[in-house]
């Protein structure tokens, strides 16, 4: 049971009121909000700490330096990681999925095979079709059904020794579904494909265990597990990371440098050029602490709840189309009423103080496998109540009455 008293004090921004009505914040899917725990890290990290990492002999600097790597610590903890240097602090999912996307470039033989499902995110396609531009690799999309949910016998189907790399959501952002993860690795991992997960709806709502799960990749955001925009994780198995050229050069990654050659740094600072995000990687291990203080298993089944008071109060409006019923599914609820746009709705609901996406959600693909333009969206976390989904619904008729 979640003290829901309790949490809600703790994120300063749930009083805040929009529009002169109390908010209620349902887009929780593109970033999540920040406890005050969170807000006081950054504070005092700028008010105490603040100095480069890895460079100075300087007290400051070592402060930093051990701020940071305790972070890293935590991480590799919180992700059940083998090593801490599978974890590679990075500016957020695109960022990660964008530098094992480059490092295959090393790897890929024209007419090898990608395989990314029908419901993933623009991020991880465009890496991936960049890729194939680069290296005469070949795209393939594993489909899914009515419901959102993968077709495994296809998936099967396009599995081969062609295949290299099966990069998949392991929650959609655009429909909730969870995706079969364990099975998908299993299966790659047959044909000799390495997988990477892209883990960024699903680490607000789930605790990830990459050795039990066997990934070769795995990579969230910061900023949606309550953390600062701009910081993220690539988890990669060692000996994956220490095959995989660097993304970036620069300064921290490297060994030595002359003008003849240039050896690389071990990892993780292989895949760490630059002064980076000192600050928000040292926070998101203040984040990831706050959420497993409550509990994953508590957030679930609490959020799990929200999903099923929501879908059964949406689906009495007339004409409302819920897109995305996979059996597993997270609090998200993609929707569309009759043949309203979905901005009209939002912008409404917004007047009411109400905070919900609308339009393709970076998704396109999935938008047109249903044949709608966009969805309004509805992504709970675990700070949200019944009573604001109560307020919702009555917003949303009024908004349906007016448009209709
Ligand atoms: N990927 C984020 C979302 O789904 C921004 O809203």
């Amino acid at each position: 049971m979640l003290d829901l008293q309790k949490i809600r004090a703790d994120f300063p921004i749930l009083t805040q009121k929009v529009n002169g009505k109390p908010l209620v914040y349902f887009d929780n899917g593109a970033t999540a909000q920040k406890p005050q725990v969170v807000l006081d890290a950054i504070t005092k990290y700028y008010s105490e700490i603040n100095a480069n990492i890895h460079r100075g002999v300087h007290t400051l600097s070592q402060w930093a330096t051990d701020a940071y790597e305790e972070s890293r610590g935590k991480i590799q903890k919180h992700l059940n990681a083998k090593h801490a240097h599978e974890i590679i602090f990075t500016a957020g999912t695109t960022h990660g999925i964008n530098a094992v996307a480059n490092g295959f470039a090393a790897l890929l033989q024209p007419g090898d095979e990608i395989l990314v499902s029908a419901m993933e995110h623009h991020s991880n396609i465009v890496p991936w079709q960049m890729l194939c531009e680069r290296t005469g690799a070949v795209l393939k999309v594993i489909p899914m059904n009515e419901k959102g949910e993968l077709i495994r016998s296809e998936y099967e189907v396009l599995l081969s020794e062609k295949t290299k790399i099966v990069t998949v959501n392991h929650i959609s952002n655009a429909l909730g579904t969870i995706n079969p993860v364990d099975y998908i690795i299993q299966k790659a991992h047959e044909v000799g494909a390495a997988v990477l997960i892209d883990g960024a709806q699903a680490t607000p709502h789930l605790k990830p265990d990459v050795q039990a799960l066997d990934c070769d990749f795995y990579v969230f955001s910061g900023h949606k597990v309550c953390g600062p925009t701009g910081t993220g994780i690539l988890y990669g198995k060692e000996a994956w990371l220490n095959k995989l050229p660097p993304y970036q050069g620069g300064g921290e990654m490297i060994a030595t440098v002359s003008f003849e050659k240039t050896t690389y740094a071990d990892l993780p600072h292989k895949f760490e050029a630059g002064t980076p995000n000192i600050a928000g990687g040292i926070v998101l291990g203040t984040a990831i602490d706050y959420l497993n203080e409550i509990g994953f298993e508590a957030i679930a089944a609490y959020e799990h709840e929200l999903l099923a008071y929501a879908t059964q109060k949406l689906e009495q409006i007339e004409g409302l189309r819920i897109i995305g019923t996979a059996e597993h599914k997270t609090s998200v609820i993609s929707f569309n009423v009759g043949n309203i746009h979905p901005y009209d709705i939002g912008t409404i609901v917004d007047k009411l103080g109400i905070a919900v996406r609308t339009g393709h959600h970076c998704a396109q693909p999935v938008m047109d496998f249903f044949g709608v333009p966009g969805t309004v969206r509805a992504s709970f976390a675990f700070y949200n109540t019944k009573e604001e989904i109560d307020i919702f619904v009555e917003a949303l008729q009024k908004a349906v009455m007016m448009l209709s």
